[in-house]
């Protein structure tokens, strides 16, 4: 008779694998609606929402199905929204003017989602890419080759003063500008608005995975030589991860309240790294690309929705995101 072949060994980590029990036993993380947060694009308008080609299953929204969507979070369990305008041509300008009215889309999409559910966590964007007529995020010189910083900035205090004064929880600037925080914390404090936190998007990468976004807020270049933005004169290089650390020490020495990292997937490295070296909250961005690829997969009958779903955001939350901005939230 032949002896049945056995390893000599004490060590079988498959014990703990044995039942789903055992799994959920000595899961080490997990992805709750409580920690997710929606990003939303709004339009004018009172016509109903409009899909957005290259983000399937995701619409732009007048103010109106904006509140139908916050309905939905809250039933989903998820409690914070993060609203992008995406403003009429009319209103865009070198200058981003419109950012500084009081009465914006976006302005009046804050307001209307705290007077209906005051308990929803909005998170207002700070940037003026959605302004300016280039699409950049800041003020171009005369040249039209650089950003240009201090000037950019002026404007984003204000338009944080704006969204605070519209009810915002949390401002939220994206734009990678030099010492916005620490301006935008001092702005304000000064105008009696001590208690609205600020999510820094502190390591955000100048990154292929933008390209829907830009498409759903319309600041993608229409026609002409030019088919993306370049913005590596202000965001982060993929290559650098020293450089990140030293945004994020900045972002919280000059008195931001939460520390972003974006894109999520492809950067997990910086997310475990901001999670170590800091003890605010960290936030990790799954943006457009991000999504927008799984569901091209999955359209193809390549890839399951679900679990891939599940699988981009457990591996974000393992990495250390205490929270996710993601358009799977709800
Ligand atoms: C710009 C901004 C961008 C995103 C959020 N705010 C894109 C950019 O830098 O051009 C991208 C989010 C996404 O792709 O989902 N202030």
């Amino acid at each position: 008779m032949e002896e049945k072949f056995k390893l000599d060994i004490k060590k079988r980590p498959r014990r703990l694998r044995k039942s789903q029990r055992i799994l959920d036993l000595c899961r080490e993380s997990e992805v709750r609606p409580s920690n997710l947060i929606l990003p939303v694009f709004i339009k004018e308008g009172k016509k109903g929402s409009e899909e957005i080609p290259s983000m399937p299953g995701i619409s732009r929204h007048t103010i109106d199905s904006l509140l139908r969507e916050c309905e939905k979070c809250l039933s989903a369990g998820v409690g914070a929204i993060a609203p992008f305008p995406n403003v009429n041509p009319k209103y865009k300008s070198k200058d981003a003017s419109e950012s500084l009215n009081s009465k914006s889309l976006a302005n009046r999409a804050i307001e209307a989602v705290k007077k209906h559910f005051p308990e929803i966590v909005v998170i207002a964007d700070i940037a003026l890419d959605p302004y300016t007529s280039h699409g950049h995020d800041g003020i171009l010189n005369d040249r039209g080759d650089w950003i240009l910083n201090d000037e950019t900035v002026e404007i984003l205090a204000g338009m944080s003063l704006m969204a605070a004064h519209a009810g915002a929880d949390f401002v939220a600037p994206s734009d990678m500008m030099d010492g916005r925080i620490g301006a935008i914390r001092e702005a304000l404090d000064e105008c009696g608005f001590t208690d609205t936190a600020i999510m820094a998007y502190s390591a955000k990468y100048s990154s292929c995975m933008y390209s829907p976004f830009r498409d759903a807020i319309g600041s993608a270049p229409k026609g002409g030589k030019v088919k993306y933005l370049d913005k590596r004169g202000y965001q982060l290089s993929p290559t650098n991860s020293r450089e990140a650390m030293k945004e994020i020490a900045l972002d919280e020495e000059e008195g931001a309240d939460v520390l972003m990292v974006k894109p999520a997937g492809w950067y997990l490295d910086i997310v475990s790294e901001a999670k170590k070296r800091s003890n605010l909250p960290i936030a990790a961005y799954q943006v457009s690309g991000e999504y927008s690829m799984i569901m091209a997969a999955v359209k193809n009958g390549w890839l399951d929705l679900e679990r891939a779903k599940r699988e981009s955001l457990d591996s974000i939350k393992r990495a250390g995101a205490d929270m996710i901005l993601t358009y799977f939230a709800i």
